[in-house]
C-alpha cells in the first residue's frame, strides 16, 4: 500500500479540521444539555413535589435499571467535564494559530469581521465558564447561599435566590451571554459539520441558530422572572 507522506502546512491543515469538528461535537452536546436543562427548570411551575421529585430522580432513579441507581448523574458529569475540557483546549489551540497565522506577512489585515466574531467568541466563553462556577457552587454544591441553608431542596432554593432581584438580573445577564455564544456558536458548528452548502442553507442555518438562542433565553428566564413576580411562591 502506497503511503504519503504529509507536509508540514497539510498537517496543520488536518489538525485545525479535527480541532473545528472537537469544537462543533462538543458544543452541540452542551446545547443539547441546555436544551433538557432549560425544560426541566419549567417543572417549577408544577409545584414544590413535582420538581423536588425531579431533582431526586435526575440524581437516582434515571436510567435504571438499564445503569445501576445514582449512577447517570456521574456519567452525566463526566461527559460535560469531557465536553467542556475539549472544547475550551480546542478554542485555545485554534485561538492560538489565529493570532500566528495573523501576524504573519500573509494576513495583512484581512477579514476583520472574523476576528472580531472570534474575540467575541472567546470573552463570552471565559464569562460563560466564570458564571457557570459561580451556578455550580450556588446550586449543586451549595457552598454559595443566597438566602437559602445549606442542604436546602431544590425548590426552596430556586424560589430564595430568584426572590431577589439583583440574583435575577445577574442570571439575566449571564444566561444572554450564553445564548449569545450559542447562536453562534451552533452557526459555527453546523457550517463545520458541512451544512452551510448554499445560500438557503445559509439562511436556514442562521434562522435555526437564533430560535435555539431565543428558546434558550426566553425558556430559561420565565422562572427566574415568575418567582421574583410571585407567580410561583
Ligand atoms: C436561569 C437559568 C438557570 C437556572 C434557574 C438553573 C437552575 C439550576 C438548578 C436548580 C440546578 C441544581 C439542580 C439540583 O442539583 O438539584 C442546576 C444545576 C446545573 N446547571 Fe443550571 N440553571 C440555569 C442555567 C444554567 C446554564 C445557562 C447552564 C450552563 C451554561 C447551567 C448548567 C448547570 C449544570 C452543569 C448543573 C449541574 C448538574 C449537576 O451536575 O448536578 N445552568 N441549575
Amino acid at each position: 500500500m502506497a503511503t504519503t507522506t504529509l507536509t508540514p502546512h497539510q498537517r496543520a491543515v488536518r489538525s485545525t479540521v479535527a480541532l473545528k469538528v472537537l469544537m462543533a461535537l462538543t458544543g452541540l452536546i452542551m446545547v443539547v444539555f441546555l436544551l433538557a436543562h432549560m425544560y426541566g427548570n419549567l417543572k417549577v411551575f408544577l409545584g414544590a413535589d413535582a420538581f423536588d421529585h425531579y431533582a431526586h430522580w435526575l440524581k437516582g432513579e434515571i436510567l435504571y435499571p438499564l445503569v445501576p441507581e445514582g449512577w447517570f448523574i456521574w456519567i452525566f458529569r463526566f461527559v460535560m467535564l469531557a465536553a467542556i475540557a475539549g472544547h475550551v483546549y480546542a478554542a485555545a489551540v485554534l485561538s492560538a494559530r489565529n493570532v500566528s497565522s495573523r501576524s504573519s506577512k500573509y494576513a495583512h489585515g484581512h477579514n476583520h469581521q472574523q476576528t472580531y466574531a472570534a474575540r467575541t467568541m472567546q470573552w463570552g466563553g471565559v464569562i460563560l465558564l466564570i458564571g457557570l462556577i459561580f451556578h455550580l457552587l450556588q446550586f449543586t454544591a451549595q457552598l454559595v447561599t443566597t438566602g437559602f441553608a445549606s442542604g436546602s431542596e431544590p425548590y426552596h432554593m430556586v424560589i430564595a435566590t430568584f426572590s431577589q432581584w439583583w440574583l435575577v438580573l445577574a442570571y439575566a445577564v449571564w444566561v444572554f451571554v450564553v445564548c449569545l455564544h450559542v447562536r453562534h456558536g451552533v452557526w459555527s458548528a453546523l457550517t463545520t459539520l458541512g451544512a452551510n452548502t448554499s445560500p438557503s442553507a445559509r439562511a436556514f442555518l442562521n434562522g435555526l441558530a437564533w430560535v435555539i438562542a431565543v428558546v434558550l433565553f426566553v425558556g430559561f428566564m420565565i422562572m427566574p422572572v415568575a418567582v421574583l413576580f410571585g407567580w410561583v411562591q
